[in-house]
């Protein structure tokens, strides 16, 4: 059962957009300490990464225990046993929950199959998230 953390939050809801090379783990220690009640993304991480436990991959998604409630890892990818993994590996370094991303329009990125490519098909994507969803406790956002 995912339990949705967003359903406590007090309105409005402020969250740190990801920004990829920016919302590094100090940056997002920096906006925590500005406004504790925003909601922190990682920048966007690969699936096939973190399934993996890449080293450098696993530090851009580390995170001290003063930004948790809430810190959500975004993955990226195209592939529906990469994200399962990918999203056992993001509970198990203990954040809150799972972004998709669905919306890099990068050419590198597009390239692969990735970001914003998922929805030229909406219908099978819709289905990996749903196998998401299913195989975590976490939230997906
Ligand atoms: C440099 C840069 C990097 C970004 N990286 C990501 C990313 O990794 N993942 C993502 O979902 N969106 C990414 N975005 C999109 C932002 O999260 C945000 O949705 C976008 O900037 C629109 O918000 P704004 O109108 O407040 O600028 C990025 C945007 C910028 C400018």
């Amino acid at each position: 059962m995912n339990t949705h953390f967003w359903k406590d939050l007090k309105r409005p809801i402020l969250v740190l957009a990801p920004m990829a090379g920016y919302t590094e783990s100090p940056f997002r220690r920096l906006i925590k300490e500005i406004e504790p009640s925003t909601v922190l993304i990682s920048e966007l991480i690969s699936a096939e990464a973190m399934r993996r436990t890449n080293e450098k991959t696993l530090r851009m998604a580390e995170f001290t225990p003063d930004v948790k409630k809430y810190y959500c890892v975004q993955l990226f990818g195209n592939d529906q046993t990469a994200f399962i993994e990918a999203g056992k590996v993001v509970e198990k370094i203990g954040a809150d929950g799972i972004d998709i991303n669905l919306g890099c329009p990068s050419p590198k990125v597009i390239g692969s199959g990735h970001g914003s490519a998922l929805l030229k098909d909406p219908e099978s994507t819709a289905r990996m998230i749903e196998a998401l969803v299913a195989s975590t406790k976490l939230p997906v956002l």
